[in-house]
This record gives C-alpha cells, sequence and structure tokens, in this order.
C-alpha cells in the first residue's frame, strides 16, 4: 500500500508516536507512523518537529506526556478526555510496547472482556467467574463505539486494589486506533480511573502501544502504575502475536465468532464502515 492511498481518516488525524520522556532524553528519535519514517527532534525551547523520510515536515504537538503527529492535513484535533483537567487526578503514561500485529488487533483485545480471567487470572479476572454479563453497545455520534454496563469481578483491579470486587467498566473506541478504559475507581465507587490505548500504526502488521493512565490518586504512584500496566500488558502481548493472521479480518464470519464478543463485532462493523483498510482485511 502506498501511503499517498491511505485512508484520510487514519491519514489526516493525531497519533502518538513517541512518550514525551523518552524524545527528552534523547532530543532526537527515529520511528514510522503508517509505514512512513519519520524523525522527531526536540529543540532546547522544548518544541517539537516531525520531518517525514522525505525531508518534508510533518505537524507535531505534545499532549499527555506524548508526542503526537498527523501526516497529512489535521481535519480534527487531539482526542479530548474531561478527566484529565480534574486536580485530584494523576496522569502519567504507563509505557509504550511495540507488537508484531495489526494496530487493530490490539485495540479488539483491550476490548474483549472474555479474556480477562484467562490471560490476567488472579489480577483482572478469575476463574469461575468467567461469564460476561449483558452489556450495551452503541455507536457514538462523531464516530466509533461506546459499551456501557459491563460488570467484570476482579481479584486486582488495580494497582491499588487490596481486594477482589464487581468492577463497573466502560470502553470507547474514540478513533480507529484508539479506546479508553474506565473502570470504578477502588476507593471511590462512583467515580471511574481512566486507562486509554493510544495504538501507532507502524505498519499493516506491527504497532506499538502507548499507555496512557488517569487515575484518582488515592496512594497511587507513577512508578506503581506504570509496573502494574506493563505487567498486563506482557501478558497481552504474546497471545496478541500469535493470532492469525496478523490483520484484523473485518467480514463477519472469517473467525470463530466465541472470541469476538458484542463490543468486538460493533468495533469490526465501525471499522468497516468508515473504510478502514490500513491494518484490516476488508469485507469483499
Ligand atoms: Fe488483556
Amino acid at each position: 500500500m502506498t501511503t499517498s492511498a491511505i485512508e484520510s481518516i487514519l491519514w489526516d488525524d493525531w497519533h502518538v508516536v513517541a512518550e514525551l520522556a523518552r524524545l527528552t532524553r534523547f532530543r532526537r528519535f527515529v520511528t514510522t507512523l503508517l509505514g512512513v519514517c519519520v524523525t522527531l527532534e526536540l529543540d532546547p525551547t522544548g518544541t517539537v518537529s516531525a520531518r517525514r523520510g522525505d525531508g518534508t515536515i510533518a505537524a507535531a504537538e505534545i499532549k499527555y506526556g506524548f508526542v503526537w503527529i498527523c501526516l497529512g492535513t489535521s481535519r480534527r484535533g487531539i482526542v479530548e478526555f474531561a478527566e484529565c483537567l480534574e486536580p485530584d487526578r494523576l496522569l502519567a503514561t504507563a509505557g509504550s510496547v511495540r507488537v508484531a500485529v495489526s494496530g487493530l488487533r490490539a485495540v479488539e483485545n483491550f476490548l474483549d472482556l472474555s479474556h480477562l480471567a484467562f490471560v490476567h487470572a488472579g489480577y483482572l479476572g478469575e476463574e469461575p467467574h468467567t461469564e460476561i454479563k449483558q452489556y450495551t453497545v452503541r455507536p457514538l455520534a462523531e464516530g466509533g463505539i461506546i459499551a456501557t454496563g459491563c460488570k467484570v469481578y476482579q481479584p486486582k483491579a488495580s494497582p491499588i486494589a487490596t481486594e477482589g470486587y464487581d468492577v463497573d467498566y466502560i470502553y470507547a473506541v474514540l478513533r480507529p486506533y484508539i479506546v479508553v478504559l474506565y473502570k470504578a475507581n477502588p476507593v471511590e465507587l462512583t467515580r471511574k480511573d481512566m486507562i486509554a490505548l493510544f495504538v501507532q500504526p507502524v505498519s499493516e502488521e506491527s504497532c506499538v502501544a502507548h499507555a496512557f493512565t488517569c487515575y484518582l490518586k488515592h496512594g497511587i504512584d507513577p512508578a506503581a502504575v506504570r509496573s502494574f500496566q506493563q505487567f498486563i500488558f506482557g501478558q497481552d502481548r504474546p497471545i496478541l502475536e500469535n493470532q492469525v493472521p496478523k490483520r484484523l479480518p473485518l467480514g463477519v464470519g472469517t473467525e470463530i465468532p466465541v472470541r469476538a464478543d458484542g463490543s468486538s463485532a460493533a468495533y469490526r462493523r465501525w471499522l468497516s464502515d468508515a473504510g478502514i483498510r490500513f491494518g484490516a482485511i476488508p469485507v469483499t
């Protein structure tokens, strides 16, 4: 696929390409987005610039502790999270992990409630609590999907959880490669911690998953958040890399439907309707 053929919904959007801390340390960082080699540089005033392999400049911004770039013509801003403006939150980047699979697979896996009791046993789920209770999935007006009313029993739902409880979940896919999870805080059950996955589509069959957390502060420290998220994602990574094919099939019935729960099916349908091809196997 040539870069000019990449669909506008991806090409003209903002994507995370690095943690700011990494760029601050090295000043210069080379990475790939949507098959395009990009060189990032941070000047002494703290301004970031992005240059494509052909020498042309791409738009770059810093937000949520990450460097974001837009390779095409920006049609809308970087995703906004109202929670990040609340003063009693700890905003933290939680690691960037390279995964040899389509980034769409990484998003779908993040949405998949059915894997928690098996892949993250003892933390985000455990047997015999494997039944997925009914929840609601609906489209978002601005594109994407939202799943509400999800409930999962979790032995250790967050870095500060000391006992298991039924956790209320909300998932939202805001952009094809951006997914966010809201889960009830173990101290303030009526408020929710937020964890986002900003997936950088490197090629159609590889990605970097950048995790961002916005926890209520109650005893949380950034190093604990980071190691918890990296530990959890370390359990997902081999599962993701073993998925065949590496791109996400969008057609109904192309994979065994047991794996694909309601939000996964809705995600694939929305990607198909939105005309997503990069990282996908479109419906033929
Ligand atoms: Fe997982």
